[in-house]
């Protein structure tokens, strides 16, 4: 990188919606990805909390994207997350209602039967985040990879995590091979794939550093990058806490 990478997850971002989740090592890109794209439609199948999906939102609304977005989950967990209560569902839905009323909707459904709802090439960004044995991940990319647009960005998470029977690890690396891909290591993994055509004339600055053929030394850095841009955040946030606090009463 010749030029210094100011992207407005450092320069304005403050996570409005802080919940338990191994997506919180991303959130910084995931912020930056939304502002880069600039979706019309951004679609996300598996919120539970809305760790990833609130991030997204908050991007649309700060950076002014006329877009809409759609989350998409039963709401009831699966073998990996575990089975959750009604209270996630409640939370999610409040939580959308009260800060991205008008462009953001909660479909609780399966993947399946969200499908019908969506055209094929209509999806400028979608995130894949559902159950992650191999056979769940590759048929919800098999399923929805026709309804993203040319030139539109999948991102999967948990592509590094190799426990119990995840394999989205495994169904990522096949990826590779075939797409144009850019992975990031650190937390639990997040893969970033462009399906080919579309314009690539107005990509952002992002974008390029992504997939204009960055060489090993420049993807080493943007990696290092959104490591650190993610404990920047943490620490941001800690001191954020520290002003806060009570103080103790003297005396
Ligand atoms: C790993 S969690 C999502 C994590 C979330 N993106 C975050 O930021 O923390 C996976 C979610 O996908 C949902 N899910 C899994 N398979 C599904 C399917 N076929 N249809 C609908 N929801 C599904 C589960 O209910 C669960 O809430």
């Amino acid at each position: 990188m010749t030029n210094v990478y100011l992207p407005p997850s450092i320069r304005h971002f403050d996570p409005l919606r802080m919940v338990f989740s191994t997506w919180v090592d991303h959130i910084p890109f995931g912020y930056d990805i939304v502002a880069a794209v600039r979706p019309k439609m951004l679609v996300e199948l598996g919120t539970h909390n809305g760790m990833s999906y609130f991030t997204f939102c908050q991007s649309m609304k700060e950076n002014d994207i006329d877009g809409v977005c759609y989350a998409v989950d039963t709401f009831e967990g699966d073998v990996h997350s575990d089975k959750y209560d009604e209270s996630v569902f409640t939370s999610v839905s409040n939580h959308n209602r009260q800060n991205y009323f008008g462009f953001s909707y909660v479909l609780r459904m399966l993947f399946e039967e969200a499908l019908r709802h969506f055209d094929n090439e209509t999806i400028d960004l979608l995130h894949i985040d559902g159950l992650h044995t191999y056979e769940a991940v590759s048929e919800d990319f098999a399923n929805w990879y026709p309804k993203v647009r040319p030139g539109g960005i999948i991102l999967f998470h948990d592509v590094m995590a190799r426990l119990q029977d995840f394999g989205a690890w495994k169904f990522w690396e096949e990826l590779r091979g075939k797409h144009e891909t850019f992975t990031f290591n650190h937390g639990f993994g997040l893969g970033v794939l462009r399906k080919p055509g579309g314009d690539r004339s107005q990509d952002s600055e992002l974008i390029k550093l992504l997939f204009d053929n960055p060489s090993d030394e420049r993807a080493a850095k943007l990696r290092a990058f959104y490591v650190h841009a993610g404990r920047h955040l943490e620490n941001m946030r800690k001191v954020k806490r520290m002003n806060n606090a009570p103080k103790p009463v003297e005396g």
